[in-house]
């Protein structure tokens, strides 16, 4: 038996550490917050992407009265980028958060299902997908690659036929 230890890295940093690039990502991804549907969590999300071309595609969570029909922002941005620029490279998704509920102190990592969407586009796209979180109090933190959020992802290479 063998026993390993699968590394990981991250960058963490604040707002003003940031080049200019990622920082108006950031801002749209909080513009983006403010259009949030979130009704009962109380809980804002924007996410913002930043793609090959130069486009930018935002998203925020909309959420519903039958709670399992409401989505994440970062699936919201994704899914429209999938839809409208399907062979266009996603180099960057920066999400945030903020609540007028709650206190938020330190970062907020995507859900799993969210991460899950986002490795199968980085496999599709094979190039990384850079990924920012910002918190309200301008905390960053910078992954290089999906991959580093969700190691031993459930690969859609296993269901491929072709
Ligand atoms: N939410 C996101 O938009 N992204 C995540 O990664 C985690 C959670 C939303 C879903 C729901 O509208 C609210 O935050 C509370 O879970």
């Amino acid at each position: 038996m063998e026993r390993k230890k699968i590394e990981t890295y991250f960058t963490f940093a604040t707002f003003s550490d940031l080049t200019l690039n990622d920082q108006q990502l950031i801002s749209n991804a909080i513009s983006s917050m403010n259009f949030a549907y979130a009704p009962y969590s109380g809980f804002n999300v924007g996410a913002s992407l930043l793609l090959e071309n130069g486009e930018i595609v935002n998203g925020n969570n909309q959420e519903n009265i039958a709670y399992p029909s409401g989505l994440c922002a970062e699936r919201v941005a994704l899914f429209y980028a999938g839809a409208h620029f399907p062979d266009i490279v996603i180099n960057t998704i920066a999400v945030s958060v903020s609540s007028k509920d709650f206190k938020i102190d330190d970062i907020v990592s995507p859900c799993g299902a969210c991460r899950q969407v986002m490795a199968e586009y980085e496999e599709k796209q094979q190039k990384n997908i850079r990924v920012i979180l910002h918190s309200p109090n301008n905390k960053v933190l910078i992954a290089d690659s999906v991959e580093d959020l969700l190691p031993f992802k459930f690969k859609s290479s296993l269901l491929k036929k072709y």
